[in-house]
This record gives structure tokens, sequence and C-alpha cells, in this order.
């Protein structure tokens, strides 16, 4: 333990969480716990929740909640330092020598570590001749290697290890970074024969690694984990390179992979950027926002590429982004669009994207429903002008009067201010994950089964980011919840403590063999969807070797779902 993170814990441990909040909220004793009305959000009925047991606070209305530092920062608008301030001073505990953030010193270590690991990748691309010749198949050549800083981890099981530990550093930290894992054998390189495609912050430094398999092996794209240094949800690949060219053409090209974005700047299009494997969020619509209040969203015209488009552009216009969609044919990505038809067919796509109220229009069923999907839409804009000329072009488009439309838009308005709304975050918390929800509560209840669970499922099986990077914590052994509670970042506590105010199970081992096989069953359907996917493209593109070899570890995943 760090000396700070003792300096934390001597601090909580002097102040209690409920002496602390009833200077600021009025508190009733309710069991063991006590209540209030939530001073983070307007309710009539008390849903906020403090455990002096636990010493956490959680409001199941709006789902805010954490601890005593976290309470500060929300109630009294302070940075994580400024609160940890006040409170040593409250506890009389002194800060000599304090600088700044718990995870100053790791984010410091984390990237010089991935700056070595970076040079690794690099080096050994240089090294083999398959990976660049890959790459320059795809249209990759060595200046676009160069601009990316692409690199390729090579099919060893050890090969980052023994350099990155040649260079000093310590396995946990290896661990942490999401280059290593345990296996039954011992530790193992995760990134093994995939392409390197290193992410950037706007800052310019390498947060965390993408990579791409060369062979079938799945999945076809691996991630790092969230560490201090990436949250998934709020990095763009390419924003550091496309910054300028946003500024300068006045939109972000908003797009799905990392290879999309890279052919996009080499045919000139280098106000391409595209999200982590992940969807929009409206960080990513706050991040853009920063550079430029103008999106194109280029989407795939299938079923699930529209309905993403929807959800995306709803995050966007929340961040208070405009939004325009560009419809590409089907099964069409950016880059193979481009490599077939080239700048000029794209750019010709790029002159007409659709309005929102267009793309509703093209892809709705019926006049009322488009104006139902569209005005919940309309509501999400913070900007009263831009939104008045949308209610204009809706109500031209679908011949229904303008002050139908208002008087609709005014309702749903008033339901997300009562915090009914079917999206939003008030109540982002509830559509958490059944199954990765219980996981977290089940670890804490029964921490000697956390060997158990690594074993079966990983961090990737969860869709949930907090509840992802929570798990991720336990990966080396659950740790006590207050020690949890204090490693976590503030959004994490926010899931925490709810998951920490849950009763124990009264089977836990009867819950947690359901939960498991339940997340094991989705990963291998997604897997065979991944698998399908890529016999559809070997298909198409007649390949028929690969078409084979997919077909076969088509049956072998089936033959092994029926097993398990
Ligand atoms: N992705 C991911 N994990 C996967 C599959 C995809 O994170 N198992 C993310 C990656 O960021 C990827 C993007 O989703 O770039 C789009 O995926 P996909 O369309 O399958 O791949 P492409 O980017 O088109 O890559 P390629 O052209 O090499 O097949
Ligand atoms: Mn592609």
């Amino acid at each position: 333990m760090s000396s700070y993170d003792s300096l934390l814990e001597e601090i909580k441990s002097r102040i209690d969480i409920v002496d602390l909040i009833s200077q600021y909220v009025n508190l009733k004793r309710a069991g063991q716990n006590f209540k209030a009305l939530c001073p983070f959000h307007s309710e009539k009925t008390p849903s906020f929740v403090v455990s002096p047991a636990k010493q956490i606070f959680h409001c199941f209305g709006c789902g805010e909640g954490g601890d005593i530092f976290t309470f500060l920062i929300k109630h009294e608008g302070l940075t994580y330092r400024e609160a940890v301030k006040e409170l040593a001073s409250r506890a009389g505990v002194e800060l000599k020598g304090f600088k700044g953030e718990a995870g100053r010193d790791e984010k410091a270590l984390l990237l010089k570590l991935n700056r070595d690991a970076l040079t690794f990748f690099q080096e050994s691309l240089m090294k083999d001749q398959r990976a660049r010749g890959y790459l320059e198949e795809r249209g990759i050549g060595r200046d676009a290697q160069r601009m990316f800083s692409i690199g390729f981890a090579p099919a060893s099981w050890d090969a980052l290890r023994s350099y990155l530990e040649g260079r000093g550093y310590r396995t946990e930290l290896l661990i942490k970074a999401g280059f290593i894992a345990k296996g039954t054998k011992g530790y193992y390189d995760v990134f093994r024969n995939r392409l390197i495609f290193p992410i950037y912050s706007l800052r310019g430094d390498v947060v965390a690694f993408g990579g791409r398999a060369l062979d079938d092996s799945m999945p076809k794209y691996l991630n790092s984990p969230e560490t201090v240094l990436f949250n998934k949800g709020r990095v763009l690949y390419g924003l550091n390179l496309a910054r300028d060219s946003i500024r300068r053409t006045g939109y972000a090209l908003l797009m799905e992979g990392y290879i999309d974005v890279i052919i996009s700047h080499l045919y000139g299009f280098t106000n391409a950027v595209a999200p982590l494997g992940t969807a929009i969020t409206e960080d990513h619509g706050r991040l853009i926002k920063r550079f430029t209040d103008r999106v194109v969203l280029v989407f795939d015209g299938d079923q699930a590429g529209i309905m993403a488009a929807k959800r995306a552009t709803s995050l966007l216009l929340l961040a208070g982004v405009d939004v325009r969609l560009l419809c590409l044919p089907e099964g069409d990505d950016p880059d193979s669009f481009l490599r077939r038809d080239g700048a000029d067919a794209f750019r010709d796509l790029l002159e007409r994207p659709l309005s929102i109220v267009d793309f509703l229009m093209r892809y709705g069923k019926d006049r009322l429903t488009i104006a139902r999907d569209a005005i919940e839409m309309l509501s999400k804009i913070p900007d009263a002008l831009i939104q008045g000329s949308y209610i204009k072009m809706l109500s031209e488009r679908l011949g229904i009067n303008e002050f139908f439309i208002i008087e609709e838009l005014k309702k749903v308005r008033g339901r997300v201010r009562r915090g009914e709304a079917a999206e939003g975050p008030v109540d982002s918390h509830g559509k958490r994950p059944l199954d990765e929800i219980y996981i977290i509560r089940l670890l804490l209840q029964m921490p000697e089964r956390v060997a158990d669970v690594f074993e079966t499922i990983s961090p990737e099986d969860f869709s949930d980011d907090l509840l992802r990077s929570i798990f991720n914590r336990m990966r080396r052994g659950v740790p006590d919840p207050d020690r949890l509670l204090l490693e976590c970042h503030e959004e994490e506590k926010r899931v925490l403590s709810e998951v920490m105010l849950m009763d124990d199970f009264e089977e836990p081992d009867k819950v947690l063999r359901d939960c498991l096989n339940r997340m094991v069953i989705k990963r291998q359907r997604a897997m065979l969807e991944d698998l399908q996917s890529q016999i559809r493209e070997a298909e198409q593109k007649g390949d028929s070797d690969r078409l084979l070899r997919l077909l076969q570890l088509k049956q072998e995943a089936i033959l092994k779902g029926r097993r398990a």
C-alpha cells in the first residue's frame, strides 16, 4: 500500500460518513441505515441511503453514490484533490508532501510502460515480413504505418513480457496494463500474433492498445483494459491526428473501426475518428464538442447499424452536437468503400448526408412512429434555435402542424424532468446487466470464489464498462470493500456503492452458477455471430479456403457450446 493510500484510509477512519452527510442533509434512521431526500436530484420520497456499517451513500433514484470523498466532490463541486485536502484538515490528518491524486505515480509509470511496449511492437513489425505484407495489402504502407505508429505483437507467449520485465517493470503492472494474464500454466502475453494500433490521448500519450488478429482467432479485436489512463467511453481513435482537420472542416467524421479511420485519413478525410469498439457515449459527444459542434455519423445500413446510429445520434445530440448521417451501401465500411470506389465517390456521399429527420423517415415504419421517434430525439437538443429548425423541418416533411409537435415535445421533456425517461442518466444504472451486477456482489460475499470466476469468465465478457473495470480490480483477489472503494474512480463508486448495499444472497453458490452459465452462453453466442459475419464475408469474397476454415471453427464452437 502506498503512503498515500494509507493517508486516505486514515482520513476515512476518522470521519464518519453519517456525521459528514448530516451536516448537509436531514438524515432519518431507517433500520441499519439512514435515509433522506436526495441532495443530488429533486424527489418527493427519499431514495438516498447512507450506510454507517459500510461507510457509503447511494441514491437509488439518480444513481449517485460513493464514499466521503465522493460526497464532498459532488455536493461542494470540489475536485478530488480539494476534497481530500478538506477532509484531511477536518480529520486533523497532515498532508505533508502530498502531491495530487493517488493515481499520479501510477499514471506516470503506466505511460512509460506503454511507450516501451510500443517500441517493442514497432520493432516487431519491422522484423515481421508477413505482418507488413498484410498491411501493405490493405493499403497501409510504410508512411501510414509510421503516421499511426502501427506495431505488431509476435505469435509468442512471452516475448512482450520478457522484453518489459527486462526493463524492470513488475509483473503486477503488466497485468494492470493488460499485457499479460494468468493462465493454468502461469502468465502469458495477451496480445499475440496481432497488429497493434496504439491509442493516443489528446495530449499525445499512448493510453492503450487495440490489437487485430492476423488469423481467424477470436476475438478479431482485443483492446487494453481500462486503467487510470484509459477510459474507453472517453477516447476516440484518431482524434489526436484529426483535431485540426475537424476544426478546419467544421465537422468530425465518426465511423466504426480503426482501419476505417486509417484508410479515411489516407484518402484525405483527415477528420475521421472512431470509438474503440464500444457504442458512442455522451462523453464522446462532449469530447468532439471541444473541436466542433457538428458530426457526420457513418453507419451501416443493416438493422443493427440503424439501431446503433439512432442511439449514437441521441447521445450526441444530448451533448449538444448536431448530427447528420451517412449511410454506406450494405456490407461496406469506409475502408472497403474508399478502396473500391475512391475518394470522389465518398466525397459525393459526404455532400448530401441525411438530416436526422430524413434519416428517421428513410428507416421508420409509419408516419406516427417516425414522428414519435423524432420527437424523442429532438427533445435531446439543448439549443432551442437548432431544435426549432428541426421542428419546422419535421412539420413540413410529415405534414404535421408544428403546434402538435411542440405539445408532444413538452410532454417528453416533462417526463425527462420527472425522471421517467426511457434513456438518459437518470435511470442508466438500472440498465446494467443483472448478471454482471450479481457477479460483483457475489464476489464481495464469497471472495474465495474469485479464482473460479476468473477461470470461467474474463473482463471482456462484461458489457458494462464500469462493472468491467470493477471486476478487473478483483483480478488479483477481492480487496475488502473499503479498500476496493478507495481504489475506484468516482464513476465506478456510483455503481459499487449500489452493489454494496444489496443484501447477501441466500443461495450464493446457486446464483453464481446460474450467472456464470448465462455469461458463458452469451459469449458463445457472440462468438458464433462474429464467426457468422466472417463467414458471410468469406462467401461474398469467394474465399473458399477461409470459408472452409471458418465453417470448421463454427462446427467446433457449436460442439463446445453443447458440451458446456
Ligand atoms: N471491434 C472490437 N472487438 C471486436 C470486433 C470489433 O473492439 N471483437 C471494434 C474495433 O474497434 C473495430 C470496430 O469494432 O475496428 C469495427 O469492427 P469490424 O467492422 O468487425 O472490423 P473492421 O474495423 O472493419 O476491421 P477489418 O476491416 O480489419 O475487418
Ligand atoms: Mn473493415
